[in-house]
């Protein structure tokens, strides 16, 4: 069948097209029925099925390939290199899974995974989906306050967590950024699971803090089979940002992920069982859970998990080529990576590319934000390999839009991801009148037709309402699902992104909420007012620029003032948030641009930072403030 066949029938046939898409994987019960829409928006798939997404990862695959590689952990941090075979992974898995049982944890309990890119963060997911329990894992990077909200909100029985990181050789330690905001939580977890890698001394609460090593050891021989779950069973929570400063949970199922991905695997990466899979992501990101974790381990593929920068080597010594060494080494057929990285790569010698045997390599997937010309022709160019956009969100978990070679091979376009993957239903509508726009070249909302296929976030968190209020009614007149992202549709029916419709900034791929840093910043005694926009950049595609206007413009009365109080203004925004919140600039302002009603004017203010014409400034209620702002952008 042709792509546009299995579309048409995802959607024509909804129910005959998922149930043969369910048979990827493994069902103890099988399902009653396919998709239950009774009570739209909350789709139900597979009900009255019961599966288990660790047993889909690991368990299943022991009888055929157990001494095949399945998790390749590779650290130019740390200059470790591990592979652990399936029956490793398995009895890894049970040790994480019986420490948690031993812990207190149960069927429906959430457990937070707070770890850098090591094994221990795999088998605590594994083992989390073994017994029921509902992972959500925080980022590394991210700091106190943003962790301290992500406890109160998934009110974990158990955080797991390690002495500490390491970025480019700098030992980041985690535990003390955990003391601290398990201290400003409400909610108190009755215990931490410790991972010690010797990075970092830290001290432990007792009573509280128990170490992974002691556990694991006592439990080297203890047999934990997998809890069957409801295919509606949570099996995470990731929080993202949108356009308040209150990160949501993104709830997912456990059968409907396990089929999406499963599909996926097949249709869009192609993985075939004893494949290596290689993606640069984080455990902390969507990508991570779906495309590090689940996705390759369901499809049998080895998956390598890597701990550093892309130009640095097992030495510590710059090589621009590690990633693709490991392509080498490991025989990697698909690769994933965000255009960032890549940005990063093109800075360096091209050579480095060539210095390795890339012919595994059947593709180069991106994704995380607008992947531009430049660089998908620098790469692909490099690489002589297929350079595939892919275009999604935490909420979907598995690409929206994409070519789906595994179903029919189709030629990518430039500065396009491509064309909706099956069971999605995309529309582009007027952002005032909700009307669907179907003429080609037309800039409308990118909305999604209930119901969203199986993989898609159930619900908020514990907070059905909002999922309801943020995402299906945002547009008029109408009960779709929107991105909050800008499309267009080529004669085609290629789709192009043109950025986000509210206050959400990409920068180097991570989302990131405007309003979570003004809040942030907002903190600072200093501070009066303050507006955060997201700046055209380079190499990162945006950074976050903040404008202040102080309580007392005397505070950065000379420049030596201004830079220092810039300076301080950013460490708060990192000890709340992390570094990855940090603002490029910090820019002191006499008034912010707003209306006569006191709406901010963000897209103004957006576009004079980036030279680019304010347009319609009638609103405006004192036009000077946005002329300072484009002095300050003007060069002199
Ligand atoms: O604005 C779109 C952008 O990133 C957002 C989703 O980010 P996140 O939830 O972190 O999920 C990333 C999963 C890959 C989208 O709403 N975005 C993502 N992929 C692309 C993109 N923008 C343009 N092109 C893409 N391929």
């Amino acid at each position: 069948m042709t792509y546009a066949e299995v579309h048409q029938r995802s959607l024509s046939d909804r129910e005959a097209y998922w149930a043969e898409q369910a048979a990827l994987v493994d069902w103890q019960q099988p399902f009653t029925r396919v998709c239950d829409n009774d009570n739209p928006p909350f789709t139900k798939w597979f009900t009255g099925g019961t599966t288990n997404l660790c047993h889909n990862a690991v368990d299943r695959h022991m009888a055929t390939r157990p001494d095949a590689p399945a998790l390749i952990f590779v650290s130019t941090e740390t200059g470790q290199e591990r592979v652990y075979s399936f029956s490793e992974l398995h009895a890894e898995v049970q040790c994480m899974a019986a420490s948690l049982l031993a812990l207190g944890v149960k069927q429906g309990d959430r457990v937070l995974v707070y770890l850098p890119m090591i094994p221990e963060a795999a088998f605590a997911m594994l083992a989390c989906a073994r017994i029921g329990a509902i992972h959500s894992v925080v980022f590394g990077g991210f700091a106190s306050v943003s962790l301290a909200s992500r406890i109160d909100d998934a009110e974990p029985v158990v955080v797991i967590s390690a002495d500490a990181g390491s970025r480019s050789g700098k030992v980041v330690a985690y535990k003390p950024l955990l003391d601290e905001a398990i201290r400003l939580a409400a909610h108190k977890p009755k215990a931490v699971l410790m991972v010690d890698r010797g990075l970092s001394a830290f001290e432990r609460v007792p009573g509280r803090d128990a170490d992974y090593a002691t556990l694991r050891e006592q439990h080297r021989a203890t047999v934990v089979p997998c809890t069957w779950v409801d295919s509606t069973h949570p099996s995470y929570t990731l929080y993202t940002s949108g356009t308040t400063g209150k990160p949501k949970g993104v709830q997912r199922d456990t059968g409907g992920y396990a089929v999406a991905l499963a599909a996926s695997m097949k249709q869009i990466f192609m993985g075939q069982p004893g494949e290596t899979f290689f993606s640069t992501s984080d455990v902390g990101w969507v990508v991570g859970h779906s495309y590090i974790v689940y996705g390759p381990l369901i499809a049998g593929m080895a998956t390598i998990m890597y701990e550093g920068l892309p130009t640095r080597g097992m030495d510590g010594q710059p090589d621009a080529a590690i990633w693709w060494s490991l392509v080498e080494r490991y025989k990697v057929t698909a690769m994933f990576s965000a255009p960032t990285a890549v940005r990063v790569l093109k800075k360096q010698d091209p050579a480095a590319l060539k210095k390795y045997d890339l012919s595994s390599l059947r593709a180069l997937f991106l994704a995380g934000e607008p992947l531009d010309e430049p660089t998908a022709r620098w790469i692909s160019d490099a690489l002589g390999r297929p350079i595939i956009d892919n275009y999604w969100q935490t909420e979907s978990g598995w690409p929206i839009l994409t070519v789906a070679n595994g179903i029919e091979p189709r030629a990518s376009k430039f500065g396009s991801p491509g064309v909706p993957m099956p069971g999605y239903d995309v529309k582009l509508v007027d952002e005032a009148t909700g009307e669907e726009l179907k003429g080609a070249n037309q800039k409308g909302v990118l909305v999604i037709e209930g119901p969203l296929p199986p993989g898609f976030m159930q619900t908020v968190w514990r907070d059905d309402a909002r999922f309801v209020k943020t995402y299906w009614q945002s547009v008029p007149g109408r009960q779709v699902y929107s991105t909050f992202d800008w499309g267009i549709r080529d004669e085609d029916g290629y789709f192009f992104i043109l950025g986000r419709t509210d206050d959400v900034i990409n920068v180097a791929g991570h989302r990131l909420g405007t309003r979570e840093i003004e809040e942030s910043i907002s903190s600072h005694p200093a501070v009066a007012e303050v507006a955060v926009v997201g700046v055209a950049d380079n190499l990162k595609g945006q950074v976050a620029m903040a404008f202040v206007v102080l309580r007392d413009a005397a505070f950065a009365a000379d420049a030596n003032d201004a830079l220092k109080l810039e300076g301080d203004i950013m460490k708060v925004v990192d000890t709340q948030l992390g570094a990855v919140a940090r603002p490029a600039r910090v820019r002191f302002v006499n008034s912010l641009p707003k209306t006569r009603s006191g709406k901010l004017l963000r897209r103004a203010l957006q576009a004079v930072c980036e030279g680019r014409d304010p347009g319609d400034l009638t609103t405006i209620e004192d036009p000077t403030a946005l002329l300072q702002i484009k002095a300050l952008f003007t060069p002199a």
